[in-house]
């Protein structure tokens, strides 16, 4: 597949003089499909990913009101910026539920990354879209990433991590997807291998894991640490403590009214997934139905054999050991 047609964040023609003299001295690694990533304080990045992470590093200036979505890939990013989406669009009278953002836009373009959209060609891009309180960001970045940059700001930041088994059998079917081939077994063995060894976009998963969990027993104020299988199992008291960690809470009235189901109607995979804008979109080479498959807890049964499965399950629970996180 030409290199043209995968997504920018994947790509490594945005990078500056400054930012390939910087790589050079970074460890790096080429993945199966020859992307190359590098080591950046402890995280590995596609080289305009990087470019991004350093822009955002440089000039991004938080406000108190900010709200950045954080999550490992394939955990569940699209869920949680749809649900947050919805729980902030409460307060805007629309005249009509048609004119409702989720309906004519992918969360992903209501939501946009740091790293991978905003801040890779420029430290200082025009954030004219975000004229509303508050703003709304999203990010893979490890929270250590961008703890310099948030330094002393209120803003608040809400992680989404999901069991291992089935964010690498997420990744694996969209990987196939954007490169266009067939979900191979090789591919996902060779991704498999990746994962232990922590060689992986935003890896290693662990310390990803780490940083926002301890980011929030330290801070849960402003870091609120969630779980896909959580928001699965029991959806209205998840969102519920979403909207009271933003701020937000539901009233009496709006629970009396039916809000809540309704905003978990809105942000189903069915729902989603069955409009238009989901359905044939596209963006920055990435077709939006990408990020809509099956959304299940447990798929991995389905694919894994019990060796990875065992392996998985010993890495994750040495590596999280004495933690308090338990998958
Ligand atoms: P599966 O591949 O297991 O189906 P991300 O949004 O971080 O890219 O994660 C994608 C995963 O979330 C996919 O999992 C996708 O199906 C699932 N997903 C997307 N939208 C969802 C929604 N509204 N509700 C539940 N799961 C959703």
């Amino acid at each position: 597949m030409d290199r043209k047609e995968l997504p920018s964040g994947l790509r490594d023609d945005k990078i500056t003089e400054e930012t390939k003299s910087l790589i050079s001295s970074l460890p790096s690694h080429t993945e199966s499909q020859g992307h190359k990533i590098c080591k950046y304080q402890g995280c590995w990045y596609y080289y305009n990913a990087l470019q991004g992470v350093l822009n955002f590093q440089r000039g991004f200036q938080p406000r108190d009101t900010d709200i950045i979505l954080a999550s490992y890939p394939k955990s569940g990013t699209t869920w949680l910026k749809a649900l947050t989406v919805a729980l902030l669009e409460r307060s805007k009278n629309h005249s009509s539920d048609d004119q409702h953002p989720l309906l004519s836009d992918n969360p992903h373009e209501i939501v946009p990354f740091l790293e991978i959209n905003l801040y890779v060609e420029s430290s200082s891009p025009v954030l004219a879209k975000f004229s509303s309180v508050p703003r709304l960001f999203s990010t893979h970045m490890p929270l250590h990433a961008m703890q310099e940059t948030l330094k002393d700001s209120p803003c608040k930041i809400v992680y989404v991590c999901r069991n291992v088994k089935d964010t690498l059998v997420s990744w694996w079917f969209f990987r196939c997807a954007i490169h266009k081939i067939e979900p191979d077994r090789s591919i996902l063995e060779s991704m498999f291998k990746s994962f232990c060894n922590g060689t992986i976009y935003y890896g290693p998963f662990w310390d990803h894991l780490l940083s926002y969990w301890r980011g929030s027993l330290e801070d849960p104020k402003h870091v609120l640490f969630m779980r896909y299988e959580e928001l699965k199992a029991e959806p209205r008291d998840q969102i519920k403590r979403l909207a009271d960690f933003l701020g937000c809470p539901f009233t009496k009235e709006e629970e009396e009214n039916g809000l809540v189901q309704k905003i978990l109607d809105l942000c189903s995979l069915r729902n989603l997934s069955g409009l238009e804008v989901n359905k044939t979109g596209k963006r920055n080479n990435l077709d939006h139905k990408y990020y809509f498959r099956k959304g299940e807890v447990g798929d991995w049964k389905n694919h894994l054999t019990p060796e990875i499965e065992n392996k998985l399950d010993m890495i994750i629970k040495e590596k999280l050991k004495g933690s308090g996180l338990k998958f």
